[in-house]
């Protein structure tokens, strides 16, 4: 890790192990029970649900256009899916990627080396309600597909360590986040994750309202965003008819392409798919 990005840690809590720093009171042994073995055998697959074997697949462009540079916190970062094409992008951005999971950073490291990319990241192994980053001095903290795998506290907890990382003014970028409580996924999510306690790994989803009492610290700086439309879900539970997958992708994509559709899933909360967020810390 490049001296002046480990200066951005809480020295009394980190050692150096090799590639990453570590924290010393590693609270992510649930979310590294269920990711490592995710990403030893398919990461692409772990972290952006994709049998493409793209690294980079499923990228949310828009996110783009929010960036500050400077120093990028990504909590939860994988094996870089999100940061290495932000790296790319800006030559001026730095990158803290913060994982429980050692195979995920492992992944990130290789990515970021092949890339010659490695002089701008930092990457520490650390559980994410306790994140060993000084408060105040990130530009952006984003997480991407992470919020909706941690309990409800957790996640909280989580949203809370961003922003007291971020400085003032600040964006904290919320993306694949929070799935709609309000379509048919939404709904069998709500009944599954019920059931599984506090496990990293099953999809909890979220209402509007949830959603911004979650971020009440960022206060009136928040906005929502529909991405996607869901008319029929991909699965019931975790089985699906014949065909049912590539069916729901089809109309799924037809209807969250359809203006007048989108507008009437965007104004009334119902078929949304994912709320992404952006907010700023005043
Ligand atoms: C679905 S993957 C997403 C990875 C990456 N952000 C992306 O969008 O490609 C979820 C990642 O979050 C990490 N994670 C989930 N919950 C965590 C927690 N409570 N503490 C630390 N890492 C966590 C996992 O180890 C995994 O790498």
């Amino acid at each position: 890790m490049p001296e002046e990005l480990s200066e951005y840690l809480q020295a009394s809590r980190v050692s150096r192990d090799g590639c990453c720093f570590v924290d010393n009171a590693f609270e992510g042994g649930a979310a590294a029970q269920t990711w490592d073995p995710l990403a030893a055998k398919d990461a692409v697959h772990a972290a952006a649900a994709s049998d493409t074997g793209d690294p980079f697949c499923k990228y949310p462009h828009w996110i783009r256009d929010e960036m500050l540079s400077g120093l990028l916190l990504d909590a939860g970062c994988g094996y870089g899916r999100i940061s290495i094409p932000l790296l790319e992008g800006d030559p001026l951005l730095r990158v803290l990627g913060v994982d429980a999971s050692t195979e995920m950073l492992g992944r990130f490291h290789e990515f970021a080396t092949v890339r010659n990319l490695i002089d701008r990241v930092g990457l520490v192994r650390a559980g994410l309600t306790h994140i060993p980053v000084r408060s105040g001095v990130a530009d952006v903290a984003l997480s991407s597909a992470v919020l909706l795998h941690n309990p409800y506290e957790g996640a909280q907890r989580i949203v809370a360590e961003m922003f007291r990382c971020l400085r003032p003014g600040g964006k904290a970028i919320f993306v694949g986040a929070f799935p709609n409580r309000w379509n048919a996924s939404g709904l069998m999510s709500a009944l599954y994750a019920a059931t599984q306690g506090a496990r990293n790994g099953p999809v909890r989803s979220y209402s509007r309202s949830r959603i911004t009492r979650l971020l009440a610290p960022y206060a009136a700086t928040v906005t929502l965003r529909a991405t996607g439309v869901e008319v029929l879900p991909k699965s019931f539970l975790s089985a699906s008819l014949p065909g049912q997958h590539r069916a729901a992708s089809a109309i799924n994509g037809w209807a969250s392409k359809a203006g007048a559709i989108r507008e009437v899933a965007a104004n009334t909360g119902i078929g949304v798919s994912i709320w992404d967020v952006v907010a700023t810390k005043a």
